[in-house]
């Protein structure tokens, strides 16, 4: 299935009569008895017979289990998908239907109109399947020829989703499925910049990519170019561009509704590509290091979705540029830099390059006194160290980090709050400038942050409420696909955030 851009996502009723459509899904859940359907449309006959042969058919109701199989009797469909569920129980359930939902959109090909007929009483369960569906119809396939490209358009795509439900008439339900449609569009624009190759996507072309994406929305962006970034003293950003042919920019991109709201600034790394620099990396997947802009483009689509969203809160993004290469003109081990508000960095190791660049981001984002400052950085390989290649580490201010692990838990998406240890901030010590760029390596996860929290400015005499969220792992998957979840960009965190500005915004 291809690209969401122009799939519908609506609710029918549960009942299921007189419905046609082209691929009907039914779950089946794991118990200690075996596989078992999970209330189906189908009759009573079918049912049965269904379930009989689920032991032979293979269908172990798992999570990613999808099976095709004929149309039965009972229903007017070309084909019945099952689709495991998991060990459904009534805890996190929604996110078990979402990545059922999305397993199966991301696994079935020829169909333009799908029905999920999957247990959904509430709206948040009907929601929460047509957002699976939506997240796992993507496919990146603007880097085939011409010729692969012409016979992928001549497979059916998908364009429908319907979610049988009994809250299929619930106002909320309306409105809840036109925000999902929103929401994983703009999951996707993120999987797109992150898979983009470095060769299209640098520091130029990305604020450019800013400026159309912001196109009919009420957002202004603002593009500091080298020449304004070296007038300004932003030595992070300069300092890590310099050896690239492609100078660095800093974009802001502004969201400000009218009436008093509540202002959250969220800055993102975006490294177009990280060879290391002089400090240079090992040839093994340096590939993936495309991806050391996930932060950018997750901070850059969350304004934007918010703005689309019309959401009553002030969002500002800051994204930070630049391309880490090694060069006749890069810089050095044992340079010092002069940072944006003038600390002074003696830079170690060049491929600590992502703090860096932070750094200015999150000393220029303070001068606005944001009420909340985020940022959100493929930060350290520390991270997969400690919580593995799907769970994004949250650090900072508790409030914020707390805030927001649980919404992040209430959407499915994995993180987890992880502390700042005061010890680590002697090891960032140096002994000729006001920092060094690499400190302690146990948990350094956490020395990178406790790096960035130097730059956090203060408002109305306290320091800014700030959290940052090392995404290095769970933005781009390099194992198997699960779930909504393909290869490669993942658009992690993206709905997190959009939810917290949105409940941020909401408490004013
Ligand atoms: N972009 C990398 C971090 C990274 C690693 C992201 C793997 C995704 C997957 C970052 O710039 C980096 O190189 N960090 C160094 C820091 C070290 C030199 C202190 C690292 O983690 O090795
Ligand atoms: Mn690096
Ligand atoms: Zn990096």
């Amino acid at each position: 299935m291809k690209k969401n851009s122009d799939l519908t996502l609506s609710a029918i009723s549960a009942d299921l009569k007189k419905h046609r459509t082209d691929a009907l899904v039914v779950a089946a859940r794991q118990t200690a008895e075996g596989p078992q359907l999970l209330g189906s449309p189908l009759s009573a006959v079918d049912a049965q017979a269904l379930e009989a042969s689920f032991r032979s058919l293979g269908v172990a109701g798992k999570a990613d289990d999808v099976h095709r199989l004929p149309s039965l009797e009972s229903m007017d469909a070309d084909i019945l998908i099952v689709a495991g569920v998991g060990r459904i129980n009534g805890e996190h359930d929604d996110e078990l239907l979402r990545r059922a939902a999305g397993s199966v959109t991301r696994q079935v090909t020829g169909v333009e109109k799908i029905t999920f007929a999957f247990p959904a009483d509430t709206v948040s369960a009907a929601a929460a399947i047509a957002e699976g569906a939506a997240l796992g119809a993507y496919s990146f396939d603007k880097y085939r020829s011409e010729a692969k490209r012409a016979e992928a358009a001549n497979e059916t795509t998908l364009r429908e989703v319907v979610v049988a439900t009994s809250a299929s008439t619930d106002k909320a339900l309306k409105t809840a499925l036109q925000e999902v449609a929103v929401v994983a569009r703009h999951v996707h624009e993120v999987r797109d910049l992150v898979n983009t190759p470095s060769n299209d996507l640098y520091p130029e072309t990305f604020a450019q990519h800013a400026g159309d994406a912001s196109g009919s929305l009420s957002v202004s962006v603002e593009v500091y170019d080298d020449a304004r970034l070296t007038k300004e003293g932003f030595g992070g950003l300069m300092g890590v561009g310099r050896g690239s042919a492609r100078p660095p920019r800093l974009v802001k991109v502004s969201y400000n509704p009218r009436g008093k709201h509540q202002h959250i600034a969220i800055v993102g790394k975006g490294i177009t590509f990280d060879t290391g620099g002089i400090s240079l990396k090992p040839a093994l997947n340096m590939d993936q290091m495309k991806s050391d802009m996930a932060g950018a483009a997750t901070a850059l689509h969350t304004v934007l979705a918010l703005a689309e969203l019309k959401a009553p809160v002030r969002a500002t993004a800051w994204l930070c540029l630049a391309e880490n290469m090694p060069g006749g003109n890069a810089t050095r081990p044992g340079d010092v830099i002069t940072m944006f508000g003038g600390k002074t960095v003696e830079v170690l190791n060049t491929d600590a390059e992502g703090r860096l660049v932070m750094a200015d981001g999150l000393a220029v984002a303070s001068l606005e006194e944001p009420d909340v400052l985020l940022d959100i950085a493929t930060l350290t390989g520390a991270q997969l160290v400690a919580l593995g290649r799907r769970t994004a580490g949250i650090m900072g201010d508790p409030t914020v980090r707390d805030g927001l692990f649980h919404t992040a838990e209430a959407l499915g998406e994995t993180a987890w709050p992880m502390p700042l240890p005061e010890e680590l901030r002697a090891s960032i010590a140096s002994q000729v400038a006001d920092l060094a760029n690499i400190g302690e390596r146990n948990g350094g996860m956490m020395t990178a942050a406790v790096f960035l929290e130097e730059f956090v400015g203060e408002a109305r005499g306290s320091k800014i409420p700030w959290a940052h969220i090392d995404i290095a792992g769970p933005s781009y998957n390099d194992a198997a696909p699960y779930g909504y979840t393909g290869k490669n960009g993942t658009g992690a965190l993206l709905r997190t955030l959009v939810a917290y500005a949105r409940n941020l915004g909401s408490k004013n």
